[in-house]
């Protein structure tokens, strides 16, 4: 892989901060196989319309189309491995003082590749719950019926994911919050920057003085905004970013 210009002064900024948070979408998962949402050939929203998909509109229209479909991503996921870019938030991880990841992701591969705490700001594919009581459902009676029914009160079960038009989980977004107003690095890896509040979070960190940082091959609304752009896949740039911050220490210091 070829040596990445990265900026002597991010690197810098990476080595001096002590609190950083990490936002990731769909881009950081691409280099394992997971179809992102917006990539205009392969991304699920070219193939599928997200209003037939993703809302509580969908599920009541047509609850067998969608609960389908996240078995289909569900079986797509688990035969998917984290990437070098996962892997390399896990070694940020160990090496910040203070490391926070918030996902728009819910394939679990940050869990799978290490990361301990992770906010999952849209759910996750592999938690189901029970669409009357809102409440996670770990085993029911497999009856044949799609979707399956919840075995306390009956109601159709449904993917522990966040759908378009739903709140995001109120705690873990407050977490993500508050951890994005005490930073003094943001890193918004593999997303579009388009879906909020997600997308709002990056412009908090700015208004707060955080330097942020775009990993991304495409520009996004976030992008002429960012301290700086790295356009490039986080599978390529993350690991050199852990080598060049934390193993070579021959660096120019950045010119008054
Ligand atoms: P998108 O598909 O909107 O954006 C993926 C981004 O990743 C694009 O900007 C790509 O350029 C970039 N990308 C592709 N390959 C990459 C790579 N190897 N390394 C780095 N970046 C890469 O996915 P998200 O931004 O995650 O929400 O979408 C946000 C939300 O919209 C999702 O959580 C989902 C979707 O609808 C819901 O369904 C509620």
């Amino acid at each position: 892989m070829s040596n990445l210009a990265i900026p002597a002064a991010l690197i810098h900024a990476i080595r001096a901060a002590r609190r950083v948070v990490v936002l990731t979408g769909a881009g950081i998962s691409a280099e394992s196989g997971v179809p992102t949402f917006r990539d205009a050939q392969t991304g699920l929203w070219a193939q599928y319309s997200p209003e037939e998909l993703a809302t509580p509109d969908a599920f009541q229209r047509n609850p067998k189309l969608v609960w389908d479909w996240y078995a289909w991503r569900r079986e797509l996921v688990r035969n998917t491995e984290p990437n070098p870019g996962h892997r390399a938030l896990v070694d940020m991880e160990q090496r910040v003082p203070t490391f926070t990841l918030i996902t728009q992701n819910v394939d679990s591969l940050h869990r799978r590749a290490g990361s301990r705490g992770v906010l999952e700001l849209h759910g996750n594919l592999f938690r189901t719950k029970c669409l009357a009581e809102d409440i996670v459902v770990k085993t029911w009676e497999d009856s044949g019926e799609t979707p399956p029914r919840c075995p306390r009160c009956g109601a159709w079960l449904r993917p522990d994911v966040v759908w378009f038009g739903e709140a995001l989980p109120a705690a873990v977004l407050a977490e993500a919050e508050a951890a994005t107003a005490q930073c003094e690095l943001f890193l918004s890896i593999g997303t579009s920057a388009l879906v909020y509040p997600a997308a709002e979070l990056p412009f908090m960190a700015l208004g707060r003085g955080a330097t942020v940082v775009e990993i991304n091959p495409q520009p996004t609304p976030l992008s002429r905004h960012a301290s700086f752009n790295l356009r490039n896949a986080a599978g390529d740039v993350l690991p050199q970013l852990i080598t060049t911050v934390w193993e070579d220490k021959e660096l120019r210091r950045p010119r008054d």
